[in-house]
């Protein structure tokens, strides 16, 4: 539950992001296991069938792989589809948790041909991990240097052929020479409510559990683009129609359990409008700069950046310019305010 007063980040219900109560076998019930049963990323999956399917012919590994976006539309997932349908072993590992260069060759001698290495967080990698990681990609080797001063020897073990498949939201962080080593780059996009009402809808089968289209679409509505934050709220809704109703999730069920946790219509919840809030009254609307809206409103840059900040874009409230951040007409309106000299800025534009 969001607790008012204090902000729980953490638990927050539209954290895109795992928070602990995911992390569980419902979840893992309810994830796709083929790029049929993936719904939405149509462009992606239409790309990464076409590259698993030629590398199947070839009988090669896939080259590696880059999927970028924001939290929570599924990349884990996505990278698990890629070894099922490739019929290949996944290993899963993340950016922080590779914390010596010990720890990377490991990982890399234990891999058979053709297996994949799914490393999350792929920017949080630190630099000398990734330059193990370089000729690893590229000759499918690593260098081990033995010995100290002049007596020093670099040593080559050869590794067998396998795919990385690198998941970041923050591609900009990736250093060139990694970027550079992804034959395949992929942008996950946030999921339109259609193709959320989709997700829902089939998690709610899976899980034996009835709802009306209409409060699909209303869940979908307020999920921020993302499955994750669907599949919690089905988890979530699920309960105050076991409680309030007969177990059908009803639109009426829905909107009473989405408005008692502060989630409103569109999905925002008190962060989002605590950081539109504090552009509109406190810096007149924009455009301020990130870091400085960050600490007026006591959250971390990042947070806003990574999880505020792409659904209000796609919501249109919020725009990026050089200058910092800006309110825009839609977000007024939405919070029930009035942009001061809206109308004049109108008139200003009909004359360009
Ligand atoms: N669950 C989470 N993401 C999904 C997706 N893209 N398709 C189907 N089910 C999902």
């Amino acid at each position: 539950m969001i607790e008012t007063g204090e902000f729980d980040f953490e638990n927050r219900v539209v954290a895109p992001q795992v928070i602990k109560e995911d992390d569980n076998d419902f979840d893992y019930s309810l994830r796709p296991k083929t790029l049929a049963e993936y719904i939405g990323q149509d462009k992606v999956k239409e790309n990464m069938s076409i590259y698993i399917e030629a590398a199947k012919k070839r009988g090669e590994p896939l080259d590696h792989v880059l999927l970028y976006g924001p939290p929570g539309l599924g990349k884990t997932t996505l990278s698990n589809i890629i070894a099922h349908e490739m019929g290949v072993n996944i290993r899963v590992t993340s950016g922080p948790a590779i914390e010596k260069t010990g720890d990377l060759a490991a990982l890399l001698t234990s891999l058979q041909a053709g297996d994949i290495l799914f490393i999350d967080e792929i920017h949080r990698l630190s630099r000398a991990v990734e330059e193990i990681l370089y000729p690893a990609l590229e000759d499918f080797a690593i260098d081990f240097m033995i010995g100290n001063g002049p007596a020093a020897r670099s040593i080559r073990l050869d590794l067998q052929r396998f795919t990385l498949v690198g998941a970041t939201t923050r591609s900009g962080q990736l250093s060139a020479p990694l970027r550079d080593r992804f034959g395949i780059i992929q942008r996950l996009e946030l999921y339109s409510p259609d193709d959320l009402a989709v997700i829902i809808t089939r998690s709610a089968t899976i899980l034996g559990v009835a709802i009306d289209p209409d409060a699909a679409q209303e869940m979908a509505k307020r999920s921020r683009g993302t499955p994750r934050i669907a599949n919690r709220f089905l988890k979530r809704v699920r309960d105050y129609a076991d409680v309030m109703g007969n177990g059908r999730i009803t639109k009426e069920i829905a909107k009473i359990a989405l408005d008692r946790m502060e989630v409103d219509g569109l999905g925002l919840d008190s962060l989002d409008k605590r950081l539109l809030g504090m552009i509109i009254k406190g810096y007149g609307g924009g455009p301020v700069g990130l870091e400085t809206l960050a600490s007026a409103i006591g959250e971390e840059a990042v947070t806003l950046e990574d999880v505020c900040e792409p659904y209000l874009m796609q919501l249109g409230f919020l725009a990026r310019t050089p200058r910092g951040r800006v309110a825009t007409e839609l977000a007024y309106e939405h919070l029930g305010l009035k942009k001061p000299g809206s109308a004049a800025n109108d008139k200003q534009t009909t004359l360009f």
